[in-house]
């Protein structure tokens, strides 16, 4: 695939509400988790918002670098995509390489990129709001990249197969590939 940068609009990606991988990293060690809850919270500059568990493997590397990114899977990832939100990397066991992602550098931050999401966002945190065992983790978008395929005039398309997973409960996921245009 070949991904584009763009400028603005990161939260038309993020729209949808797709389930997302998070990686972080300190340039040594790294992690990735599965996030159901993310979302955007501003269009320009742009902003994100997740809710991570402060006992994630992955958590100590966004509370040292200060940084993550969000990877936007398509559909036929879901194996990869549950897998990486039942092991965690406490157990020792590379993610990346048990569920077949490849680690891209990014541009402007440590964590890595993933390789087959077609969308990866580069986040900056810029508030923590402690909820106990967990945290919500507000942060700014700094770099975004997209598969041109997928991203046309400032949208998301659906024209060349793209697939987006959503998460329902548990083992349970559904697609969304088509898109309705509302009228008033
Ligand atoms: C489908 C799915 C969605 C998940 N969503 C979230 C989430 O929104 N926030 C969160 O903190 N953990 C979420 N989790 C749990 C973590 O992904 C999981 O505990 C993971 O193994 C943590 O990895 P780590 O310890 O290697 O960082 C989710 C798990 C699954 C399977």
């Amino acid at each position: 695939m070949s991904k584009m940068k763009i400028y603005s609009g990161a939260y038309v990606i993020l729209n949808p509400g797709s389930v997302v991988w998070v990686t972080a990293g300190d340039g040594m060690s790294d992690g990735v988790f599965t996030v159901t809850w993310n979302m955007p919270v501003r269009k320009e500059p742009a902003m994100v918002a997740i809710e991570c568990s402060q006992n994630h493997h992955t958590y100590q590397f966004i509370r040292k670098t200060g940084e993550f990114a969000i990877n936007v899977p398509e559909a036929k990832m879901v194996n990869a995509v549950l897998g990486c939100g039942r092991v965690s990397g406490k157990t020792g066991v590379d993610k990346f390489e048990k569920f077949g992602l490849t680690r891209d550098k990014a541009e402007k931050i440590k964590a890595p990129l993933i390789r087959e999401a077609f969308a990866n966002l580069e986040c900056r945190v810029s508030q923590v709001i402690d909820m106990g065992s967990s945290a919500l983790l507000l942060a700014q978008v700094v770099s975004t990249q997209v598969d041109e395929a997928h991203f046309v005039d400032g949208k998301l398309s659906f024209d060349n197969g793209l697939e987006l997973l959503h998460h329902l409960t548990g083992d349970q996921f559904c697609i969304s590939s088509k898109v309705l245009v509302g009228k008033v």
